[in-house]
């Protein structure tokens, strides 16, 4: 009926509207402020620097919360389903995909001129219930490379950045390299990795293919130990070209202490071995701080710029994604993540009610403040 107003045209067609009396033929606009439904959004404040934000999101949430919408239209250059792209959704029967639920996301960023990351191909988690047995078939049947091949084909074209392995370090099993002791490596080998971008990078040999993992960005023998396996990952798969980016998850937490030249250090041996780097999964779990909601908000924001500000003085980082981008839908409310008090965490740019939060402000100084991103050096290169 209407077509979606730009920001000015919206400041007009808002007082047409009123002055014709016809503002109910509208639908009502999301509870933001006036300032923030007219002012720019962190894409618009990240992409001046030739950096990328974005958020993670849910269909449901799209298809029923107008002002969460307008939000992640506003806000964000890029989106990744949290959970609606992963084999355990997508492959519920054997042998018979079905991706309606990421195509809707993927068809809604599409429409809109965003753009979409895969997350995830293979992960320990969120796998179909039959997989076990299949993996542990005689006949080793090729479920494996038929998953990976099938799922980037289907966003040939549509989606041009997949992290391919999601967390595949976890030094608590044991295993040679820290690798985790999944289903893939007890019945596939710790090739499983390679194998995986082997099987990604001939399905479209256009795509930015990613590692994506968490638990490096804090000093400490355990987080170095996970570095080091992180770089590991990285060298073998940079020696076959398979790999052209990691993915740091950065479930960061206020009040915890960070070591920014261990950081700094980390970001330079990655871009060293030639990938890009994503801040790809950015909240601030503040379950460390008190309860008053101003001060939390406060000690948020400071903790968020100062943890950006290093990562963005890394020149192979492209940006951030934030896993979700209001509190309403943050992962960090279930168990065992949650605040002991009871209180509603309050990780990520905008509150319950799509109001933005002093954590807004500090993401936009940092990309304002970033170094201006140099795009013609192939690892930052922007995905056309
Ligand atoms: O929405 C359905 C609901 O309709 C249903 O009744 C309910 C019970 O089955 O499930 C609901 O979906 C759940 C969804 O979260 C809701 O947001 C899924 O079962 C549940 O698996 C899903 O969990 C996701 C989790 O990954 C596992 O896939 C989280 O949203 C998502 O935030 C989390 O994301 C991970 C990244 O992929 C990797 N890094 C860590 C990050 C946080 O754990």
């Amino acid at each position: 009926m209407f077509a979606a107003p730009t920001a000015l045209s919206r400041r007009m067609w808002l007082k047409g509207a009123g002055a014709l009396g016809c503002a109910d033929l509208f639908p009502k606009l999301a509870s933001a402020t006036e300032t923030e439904i007219f002012s720019e959004g962190l894409k618009d404040h990240a992409a001046r620097k030739g950096l990328i934000y974005g958020s993670a999101v849910e269909g449901l949430h799209l298809r029923t919360n107008l002002a969460y919408q307008e939000t992640v239209l506003r806000e964000c250059g890029w989106i990744v389903p949290t959970y609606e792209m992963k084999w355990g959704v997508t492959g519920q029967v054997r042998g018979n995909s079905n991706y309606a639920r990421p195509d809707f996301i993927v068809d809604f960023a599409l429409r809109h001129g965003l753009k979409v990351r895969g997350h995830t191909a293979i992960w320990y988690l969120n796998i179909p219930k039959w997989l076990g047995e299949a993996l542990h078939e005689p006949e080793k049947p090729d479920v494996f490379d038929t998953h990976i091949q099938e799922l980037v084909t289907h966003y040939h074209n549509r989606i041009r950045e997949w992290d391919v392995v999601n967390e595949a370090i976890d030094f608590k099993d044991g295993q040679p390299h820290g690798l985790r002791n999944s289903i893939f490596l007890q019945t596939l080998g710790p090739d499983y990795i390679a194998r995986a971008y082997r099987v990604a990078r001939e399905a479209d040999p256009a795509a930015i293919l990613v590692y994506n993992d968490f638990g490096v960005e804090y000093p400490g023998a355990r987080q170095e130990a996970r570095r080091r396996a992180m770089l590991e990952i990285v060298q073998n798969l940079r020696r076959e070209n398979l790999i052209d980016g990691v993915g740091l998850q950065c479930h960061v937490n206020a009040g915890q202490r960070f070591d920014a030249a261990v950081f700094r250090k980390f970001l330079k041996e990655l871009a060293d071995l030639g990938v890009s780097i994503l801040i790809s999964e950015f909240d601030v779990n503040d379950t460390q701080l008190g309860p008053d909601i101003e001060t939390r908000d406060q000690a948020v924001a400071t903790y968020a710029k100062d943890f950006l500000d290093v990562a963005l003085d890394e020149q192979a980082v492209r940006g951030v994604i934030s896993w979700g981008i209001s509190d309403k839908y943050t992962w960090l409310n279930e168990q065992p993540f949650a605040r002991k008090d009871g209180a509603p965490s309050r990780a990520l740019p905008f509150d319950e009610a799509m109001r933005r939060k002093p954590l807004w402000n500090a993401l936009a100084s940092a990309f304002d403040h970033a170094p201006q991103r140099d795009h013609s050096d192939p690892i930052i290169r922007p995905v056309k």
